[in-house]
Formats: C-alpha cells, sequence, structure tokens
C-alpha cells in the first residue's frame, strides 16, 4: 500500500533520524575535542572521521525530506546528554547508541518505510543501520583498549605503531614517549592496522 508522503510515519522518522545523525555528529566533534585536550590525537582522529559519517547520514535522510519542504515537522524523541570527560565512559555511551541505532531504532523505520511502500527509504534507513554497527564495534573496540589500559600497549612485541603526524613505523609493544623523527607525543601512535590507507599494495590486485 502506498502512504501518501505528508502524510506518512516514514516523514516524521526521517526527521526523526536526520535531528539524531545531526546530533550524533556534534556530539562525536565535541568527543574529538575532549580527546585533543587529552594529546590522544589518534582517538580525536576516531571522533572526527566519524562524526564526518554522521554527517552525511544527515545529508541523506534530508535529501530524502525534500517533498516536505516548507513544512515545520514535529518528533518526539529522546536524546542523551552523554559523559562529558571520561573517554571510557564517553566511548561506552557512544557504542551504546548505536547500537540502539542499529539494532532497534532504523529497523523500525526501515520496516514502516517498507509498509508504507517507500522502498527506497525503507533500504536506505536498513543500509546506515549496518554503518552503525560497524561504528558500535569500533567505539567498543577504543573503550575496552582504554578499560584495559592497553590503547598505548601490546601483548605483541613486533606490533606495528605508525605516527600518525609524520607517518614513521615504530616495532615493539609500546609506541616511543615521543616521536623519534618529529618528536610529537605519544598520543599521535595508534596501531598500524587502525591507520587510515595503511592496507594500500596489501591487497591482491587479480
Ligand atoms: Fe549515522
Ligand atoms: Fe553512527
Amino acid at each position: 500500500m502506498q502512504t501518501n508522503f505528508n502524510d506518512s510515519q516514514t516523514k516524521i522518522n526521517l526527521m526523526r533520524a536526520f535531528a539524531g545523525e545531526s546530533q550524533s555528529r556534534m556530539r562525536y566533534y565535541l568527543a574529538a575535542l575532549t580527546a585533543q585536550k587529552q594529546f590522544l590525537v589518534g582517538l580525536e582522529r576516531m571522533f572526527r572521521f566519524t562524526a564526518d559519517q554522521e554527517e552525511h547520514h544527515a545529508q541523506v535522510f534530508y535529501d530524502l525530506l525534500r517533498d516536505a519542504a516548507g513544512e515545520d515537522i514535529t518528533i518526539n524523541a529522546d536524546f542523551p546528554a552523554d559523559p562529558f570527560t571520561d573517554l571510557t565512559q564517553l566511548l561506552d555511551a557512544a557504542a551504546k547508541g548505536e547500537e540502539k541505532e542499529f539494532s532497534e531504532v532504523y529497523p523500525d523505520f526501515a520496516r514502516i518505510a517498507a509498509e508504507e511502500g517507500f522502498t527506497e527509504i525503507g533500504n536506505k534507513f536498513r543500509m546506515i543501520a549496518e554503518i552503525e554497527d560497524s561504528h558500535k564495534h569500533r567505539f567498543q573496540y577504543y573503550a575496552d583498549l582504554m578499560r584495559s589500559d592497553m590503547l598505548f600497549r601490546s601483548k605483541d612485541t613486533t606490533e606495528r605503531w605508525m605516527c600518525l603526524n609524520c607517518g614513521h613505523i615504530h616495532t615493539g609493544s609500546e609506541p616511543p614517549q615521543n616521536c623519534p623523527v618529529c618528536g610529537v607525543k605519544q598520543g599521535f601512535y595508534v596501531r598500524e592496522a587502525e591507520a587510515p590507507f595503511t592496507s594500500c599494495g596489501i591487497i591482491d590486485q587479480k
């Protein structure tokens, strides 16, 4: 059954998703600033990277609202006030929010969109839900590293760490306190596998 967009629940759900994504983008940007103040540049970049993705989710949902242009849309939703300074708690809260989007909110919105006959919109909710699941795993990964005090420690003595400032690779169970090449603090180091573009050239092109 095709519902008229302007009478649909999907229109309201899109506005709610837009509000949620816009807030996620801002929350992760603020979390990046918190990490920056603590000289944890790897975490800062991770939050900025994820914030950029949330920005584009917001854009996707906003574009789908074009048929409601000029209208005010009322939404009713809960939005969290996350922990402000404790990065482990902040990462846990972010992971929890992503889990909710992945397992409850967007599957529900996808189902309603399909029932109302908006197949394309339903697919967008489903695909973005999958991305939120990857965000959840990313945040949980860093929360676990923080909790176990392993952000800059590895059980593997041949772990490869990359300086995000100059690209220097250090091998060992811990990255250096200061980069021997460019001098920045340890907070610039991430495991090589966590750094962007590090797998270039490794993938079999055949
Ligand atoms: Fe998102
Ligand atoms: Fe997300």
